[in-house]
């Protein structure tokens, strides 16, 4: 080359260029990391759950029957494939004669009118019904499972197969686990006499591990039978309780810590026309007399997991009951192609609904001497549950009809209950009509809170980390009761849980006025999923949980009950122009204060951390850090597409020496929590 002018220049520019990169990588000054005081209250309740029985969450997931079908109630409403028979088959054994029926004529209760016959015609090695289960029956070694149903005979003191059926006559059926091919994995005996509804139990110890048993019902008499909701549960349950809940599942959930728990939906409150509605009441009591009803996912509610399971879990977990109630009205999309959309319920019928309102108020927090106290506690819960929260209505479209309604019951909840905080609804999106008429309600009446949603995508998200500092604090409180970031795909990406993070941080700086946030939806099992991402996966074997589902665990294990302003260099909070995003909370019971950082870019970032003023680090810190390849999800996601990490993103602890100046380096594409406990006193609230 030779030397022209223009070529030097180029040259020197060059030379200039690499030396003053040198320098400034060399002389880079970390990321300043200002937290500053005074600490001011917010919510220590901010991370919670959101329950909604979709993707079979409750029966098929969290609910641990065994049985799919149980009380022969499936019908072509729930799914129209589906018969009261679905999931069951006759069995006749060696030289054994029978059929099977369906009937309604003597139901155990009016509201699980139908059940099974099962006819007897010759006995052979055995005669009876066959239940797979939800996708195969998988079963422990050594472990033990309750069975029972309830069952009567037919014909009796009639003529039957040549001879009169006596009063007395005992009918035994032998309850069995067996292998698809027929292999005995344990059995119990089942013995019963008359014509009136009994309830035989027995317990089936398991001999081999096999996840694809059937629960077999034969017939070793001659005669006929009725059979209705026959249940297989095992006796390892979350808490061990009875009518319990699965308890890998349970656990999962438990270890998130979550501040409440808001159930049942979702969509699935308001449901699919008015009759399709979530009525609570329906849902407690002696299972056999609970009405079930169809899912407005298409599928179907036996209701086995009902309010009392509900509230007594979020007691076990020590999570808030955040129970929803239909708003008088039904989901506007309901029957979507005949169908008539939002409908109310007639005004002459809204004295009656109101009144269902203010007992479950009752039922919840009344003295055990109450008329509604007494049905818990005849349950099992004489103590009151502490309800505090009752969200009224759940997206519903901003009308005419539902504003009349949700007045109505507003009113009658604020009148009668002071003490409890009611949540409104401003439809599915962050903006819009219904987003602006929901608020205005809320501003109307005063709501103590609103509930937003929204599923958008990661970068939404990251644009919006200055979203509630412009709410103002004089309006309702607002509980983000439903988001997601939703990447390419519908893939549970850590793109997506860093985007969801980053969110968090901004949701911990505002917690004073956003008092309660949970992820949508919760729960999924694979191969019966009508919605992604989800939280957790599972199947009838294990658990996955997301990147994201570590994300929230996170921001729950690790909350506070006061919050510092972070700039990061210099900037104001929440500026999301750095792609890292910070907060800081004070956990006064702890003493301890707790950095986030969020590191969304590819580089590494060498962190300058200033404790605000008054404030000195007592020990090492704890950190606990989430990273991995952003476009990766936890194994089993089924949006993954191949694009898995190879084992689960999960955090890692360590311990960090804290000296002066306190430097961290947040590698890239990471959440990392870092806990200091300290001393002394900015004038914090
Ligand atoms: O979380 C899934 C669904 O999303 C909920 O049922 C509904 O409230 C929202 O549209």
């Amino acid at each position: 080359m030779r030397n022209t002018p223009s070529n030097l220049l180029a040259l020197l520019t060059a030379i200039v260029l690499v030396a003053s990169l040198a320098t400034s990588s060399q002389a880079q000054e970390p990321l300043a990391i200002q937290i500053t005081g005074p600490a001011t209250a917010i919510s220590p309740d901010l991370v919670g759950v959101f329950f909604e029985d979709i993707n079979y969450a409750a029966d098929g997931g969290l609910y641990a029957e065994l049985i799919q079908n149980r009380s022969f109630e499936y019908s072509p409403l729930d799914r129209l494939e589906w018969t009261p028979l679905s999931y069951w088959e006759m069995v006749n054994r060696g030289g054994g004669k029978g059929s099977l029926g369906l009937d309604a004529s003597r139901p155990l209760h009016p509201n699980n009118p139908q059940y099974a016959v099962v006819y007897v015609d010759n006995v052979g090695d055995g005669v009876g019904v066959r239940n797979s289960g939800f996708d195969g029956i998988a079963v422990v070694k050594g472990a033990k499972y309750d069975v029972s149903l309830f069952v009567r005979q037919l014909y009796v003191e009639r003529r039957w197969g040549g001879r009169a059926i006596p009063e007395d006559q005992a009918f035994t059926l032998t309850a069995r686990l067996e292998t698809r091919d027929g292999q005995n994995l344990g059995e119990t005996q089942l013995r019963f006499t008359g014509s009136d509804w009994q309830h035989p139990t027995g317990v089936i110890t398991v001999n081999k591990r096999e996840s694809n048993a059937n629960l077999v019902l034969l017939a070793n008499t001659q005669g006929a039978v009725a059979l209705d909701v026959v249940s297989l549960f095992p006796q390892d349950t979350f808490r061990n309780r009875k009518n319990g809940l699965r308890r890998d599942l349970a656990e999962t959930i438990a270890a998130l810590q979550p501040k409440f728990v808001r159930f049942p939906g979702g969509c699935l409150v308001h449901g699919n026309g008015l009759g399709n509605m979530y009525r609570w009441k329906d849902t407690i009591g002696p299972i056999e007399q609970r009405r079930a009803q169809s899912n407005i996912w298409r599928y179907h509610q036996t209701m086995g997991l009902g309010y009392f399971e509900y509230f007594q879990f979020c007691e076990d977990i020590g999570a808030k009951p955040v129970p929803v109630v239909p708003a008088a009205v039904c989901c506007q999309n309901s029957g979507i192609t005949a169908g008539r959309g939002q409908e109310g319920l007639p005004l002459d019928q809204m004295d009656d609904y109101v009144q269902e309102v203010l007992d479950l108020i009752e039922w919840a927090n009344g003295p055990a001497d109450s008329e509604w106290g007494a049905k818990r506690a005849a349950a099992g819960h004489p103590e009151p549950f502490n309800l505090q929260y009752l969200g009224v209505g759940n997206e519903d479209h901003i009308t005419p009809i539902f504003r009349k309604r949700f007045e109505i019951i507003h009113q009658a909840i604020k009148a009668k209950h002071p003490e409890i905080t009611v949540i409104g609804t401003v439809g599915p999106a962050p903006a819009g009509p219904d987003f602006e008429q929901g608020w205005s309600i809320a501003d109307t009446l005063g709501v103590d809170m609103v509930d937003e949603h929204y599923y958008m995508p990661p970068e939404w998200f990251l644009e919006n980390t200055r979203r509630y500092d412009q709410y103002d604090r004089s309006k309702s409180q607002v509980y983000l009761g439903e988001y997601a970031a939703h990447d390419h795909g519908r893939q549970a990406t850590l793109r997506s849980a860093l985007a969801e993070a980053a969110y968090l941080t901004h949701l911990e700086r505002n917690a004073d006025i956003v008092r309660l946030a949970s992820y949508a939806p919760l729960l999924a099992r694979r191969g019966h999923t009508q919605w992604h991402p989800d939280l957790i996966y599972f199947d009838k074997h294990s658990v996955y949980p997301t990147v994201n589902y570590y994300v929230q665990q996170l921001f729950s294990l690790h909350s506070g009950d006061q919050q510092f302003d972070v700039r990061i260099a210099g900037r104001e909070p929440g500026d999301p122009s750095t792609g890292v995003f910070a907060s800081a909370v004070f956990d006064s019971k702890e003493n301890t204060l707790v950095l986030k950082l969020v590191n969304t870019t590819p580089e590494s970032e060498v962190t300058r951390i200033e404790l605000p003023e008054g404030y000195s680090a007592e020990s090492d810190a704890t950190v606990h850090v989430l990273s991995g390849d952003p476009v990766h999800s936890n194994p089993m996601d089924p949006m993954s597409r191949g694009r898995e990490a190879e084992t689960p993103m999960v955090p890692k602890a360590s311990t960090m020496k804290v000296a002066q100046p306190l430097e961290y380096v947040a590698p890239a594409f990471s959440v990392s929590v870092l806990r200091l406990k300290v001393k002394g006193s900015g004038g914090g609230a």
